[in-house]
């Protein structure tokens, strides 16, 4: 019948809920190397092959923060209503990452400026957030997740490689991660039950840019 028709889920994972319509748009766009949802052909330099150096880190790192940065005070300043919900999470990296890089200068690195990368996202961020709310909150999903998952997975990966396995505050969270996270996507959930079909596809959409300067980020470690 036509209304069993409609109660049938015509986005994966529409059923349990908007996170997990997110969850499975950003695992398709991970390559098949990344992960076993992946879907993209393996980059030119996978994961796997990276030659990672402090410098490289370093950038990586700086770029992050400023990423986290703008996120953090976005959902302080609030200029939506719905950003009010993503205050205190917990999931918070930007006073992490300046221990980090604390730690770095004390041992006599250099910390560069911020780079292109981290600065042309954060603007990016900055605009969306006033303009288009569904698609701020895919960027806020992705870049808080992505670290989550396979962020920890990198980040042990390097640690290993040029940090003598020394685990980064960058790594820690206060708290049990699942439980952070569980919360953060009651929320996101809730936030998501106001939009329009039409603002859930944007808000899907917007998964490529992320990916696009997530992935930029990501990259410097092997620069
Ligand atoms: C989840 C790897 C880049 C967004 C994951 C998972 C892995 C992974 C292994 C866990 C899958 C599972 O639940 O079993 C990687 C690797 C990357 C990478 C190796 C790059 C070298 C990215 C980027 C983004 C992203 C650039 C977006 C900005 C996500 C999201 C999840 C995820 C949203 C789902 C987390 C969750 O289920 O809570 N990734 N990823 N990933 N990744 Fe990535």
């Amino acid at each position: 019948s036509a209304s069993a028709e409609k109660a049938k889920a015509r986005y994966p994972g529409e059923k349990k809920g908007f996170v997990e319509e997110m969850r499975f748009v950003a695992m398709k766009l991970h390559t098949k190397d990344q992960s076993k949802e992946g879907e993209k052909e393996s980059d030119a330099q996978p994961i796997g092959q990276w030659e990672p150096t402090i410098e490289g880190y370093l950038k990586f790192l700086v770029d992050s923060k400023r990423v986290y940065d703008t996120m953090e005070s976005i959902v302080q300043k609030a200029s939506h209503p719905s950003y009010e919900l993503f205050r205190n999470t917990g999931l918070e990296r930007a006073e992490k990452l300046a221990k980090d890089l604390e730690w770095f200068a004390e041992q006599g690195h250099v910390i560069p400026e911020p780079g292109t990368d981290g600065t042309t996202y954060s603007k990016y961020l900055t605009e969306l957030s006033e303009t288009d709310v569904p698609s701020f909150i895919c960027h806020f999903y992705n870049v808080y997740f992505a670290h989550s998952a396979g962020g920890k997975f990198i980040g042990k990966k390097v640690a290993e490689m040029i940090l003598d396995g020394r685990e980064l505050e960058f790594y820690k969270w206060d708290g049990e991660l699942s439980q952070l996270l569980g919360a953060v996507k009651e929320n996101l959930n809730k936030v998501a039950e106001e939009w329009t079909r039409e603002e859930k596809n944007k808000c899907l959409k917007e998964t490529e840019n992320s990916f696009k300067y997530s992935g930029k980020i990501l990259r410097l470690i092997a620069t």
